[in-house]
């Protein structure tokens, strides 16, 4: 089984992701981290232990990291899509957790679960990029325990948080650069442009709804969360952001990449937070380049969409 180490700010689409690694049988969920972002610190972390005790699994240990980006202060949060509380409103009906916070912080709960690894283990961030971006500067040695990083973040085309940014780059562009550009561990980048092309309608959601207790409960987490993708893809559905790129975190090649150079912008003024993916030919790129090499990701351009949907189903 993959094993799994996932750091997120619940998020409805969050919540999907972390049930997909929760309750899957390839994977091995070593732990949860929190990070500030759809909705403060405070709110992610009780939503990402609240959602483990949902998929009954007491066994994975959670614990807190940052509740601010590592340089610039933004008042950055995504209550208008997720709900006040992160989850259309309806966290507190979740079952309360058995077991306690974790007394470390994210970056050592990580570290600790890396060296203890006796085998590679996969990062999927689904949050700003805040205590991944800590790991890598504190601990850089447990780099070489991670197998791979996948990321949602980033857009290719348009942003959703700004006409150039994607939400969990533009929370934190200076620590999404220097995780995609560090070199430390190999990233894949999963970006928004894929993202909405796997966006799942009323008929999935209804199938999600009648599964069983956990999928009804997954169900009534997403009305406010589904009005604002209702208005943002002009039909009624919604967009699981975050349990796309943990399919491919749990599954690799469920998704294809390319490897380009990434990196991200990280200057102040209308182009804050874009991830630059050259995806210009090699010949091309080899007569302008610039660019670090070292700088290579595997940027997420496509899959099988019914595929990934009954996957995210099952
Ligand atoms: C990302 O931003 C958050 O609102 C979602 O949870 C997802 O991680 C999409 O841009
Ligand atoms: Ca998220």
């Amino acid at each position: 089984a993959q094993k799994l180490i996932i750091d997120t700010d619940p998020g409805v689409d969050d919540a999907f992701a972390i049930a997909l690694a929760a309750l899957g049988s390839d994977v091995e969920l070593l732990g949860v981290t929190s990070v500030y972002g759809n909705v403060p610190l405070s709110a992610t972390t009780i939503n990402a232990r609240r959602l483990l005790a949902l998929c009954k699994r007491p066994d994975v240990p959670v614990a807190a990291g940052a509740a601010r980006p590592l340089v610039h202060r933004h008042p950055n949060e995504a209550g208008q899509v997720h709900g006040a509380d992160g989850l259309s409103g309806r966290s507190a009906a979740l079952p309360e957790p058995s077991r306690p916070l974790d007394e470390r912080d994210a970056v050592t709960l990580m570290a600790d679960l890396l060296e203890a690894s006796d085998e590679p283990v996969t990062i999927a961030p689904i949050g700003p990029l805040t205590n991944i971006a800590a790991l890598l500067a504190a601990h850089p040695a447990t780099a070489e325990k991670i197998e791979r990083i996948v990321i949602m973040g980033g857009a290719l085309g348009h942003g959703n948080s700004t006409a150039a940014a994607e939400f969990n780059v533009w929370s934190d562009p200076e620590a999404a650069h220097r995780v995609l550009t560090g070199g430390e561990a190999p990233c894949v980048l999963v970006p928004m442009d894929l993202t909405y092309r796997c966006a799942v309608d009323a008929a999935w959601l209804g199938k999600l709804d009648s599964s069983g207790p956990i999928g009804a409960a997954l169900h009534a987490l997403t009305p406010d969360y589904r009005e604002h993708y209702r208005g943002a893809l002009g039909w009624d559905g919604m967009v699981i952001h975050d349990a796309v790129a943990v399919a491919e975190a749990i599954l690799p090649g469920t998704l294809r990449t390319e490897r380009v150079p990434v990196q991200v912008e990280c200057s102040f003024g209308p182009g804050r937070g874009a991830t630059h993916a050259d995806r210009r030919l090699p010949a091309l790129r080899a007569s302008t380049d610039d660019s670090d090499p070292a700088a290579e990701v595997e940027v997420a351009v496509d899959t099988d969409l019914d595929a990934l949907r009954g996957l995210l189903l099952d």
